[in-house]
């Protein structure tokens, strides 16, 4: 049995995770819904969650959670797969211990702050205000504000084969 698990705010985690659970033929469910002592029970368990200000959402409680379970973990971001970005990605939010025990993809999100609501809506507001007035601007400073401007989205169902591949592969290594 295989469970796919996922913390979404604005749907593309969740894309990727019914996805990834119809390839495979696995139950989908909200991490938020899902105890520990239900481990047993599956064979596969497949992790995804968003990254928010460099954080992967939820990813600590997760570790904790599977420490004694080898885990897929898939992260879904904003870029669409720049090797540098995705690198920072792993690096902020993994030890090389946890890596050694999981195995960790990345899916090409994307960016748009239009959709965010409430008290995040107000603080980015903030942000970009001051960026706007800001004269050299870094590259990812000039993502952000791309990312009001002009919303990208590079979420595509191709982007999960080598999840699925992998998790197909582990079938025949026990
Ligand atoms: C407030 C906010 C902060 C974000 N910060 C990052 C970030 O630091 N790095 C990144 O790669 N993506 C960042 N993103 C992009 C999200 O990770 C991306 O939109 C992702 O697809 C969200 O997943 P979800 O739709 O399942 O919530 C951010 C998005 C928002 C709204």
């Amino acid at each position: 049995m295989i469970i796919v698990l996922y913390l979404s705010k604005y749907g593309n985690t969740l894309q990727y995770a019914s996805w990834i659970a119809d390839a495979l033929n696995a139950e989908l469910r909200p991490f938020t819904k899902f105890r520990k002592s239900e481990i047993s029970n599956y064979d596969t368990i497949i992790f995804g969650t968003g990254v928010y200000i460099g954080k992967m959402n939820g990813l600590s409680k997760a570790l904790k959670m599977f420490s004694k379970k080898p885990s897929i973990i898939f992260a879904c971001g904003g870029n669409s797969g720049v090797e540098e970005e995705v690198k920072k990605i792993t690096d902020h939010n993994f030890t090389s211990n946890s890596l050694l025990l999981h195995k960790f993809f990345y899916l090409p999100g994307g960016l748009d702050f239009n959709k965010v609501k409430g008290i995040m809506k107000f603080f980015l507001s903030i942000g970009k205000n001051s960026l706007l007035k800001k004269p050299d601007k870094t590259q990812e400073e000039i993502e952000f504000l791309n990312g009001f401007i002009n919303p990208t989205n590079y979420v595509d169902e191709l982007h999960i084969q080598p999840i699925v591949d992998y998790v197909r592969s582990m079938k025949y290594r026990h």
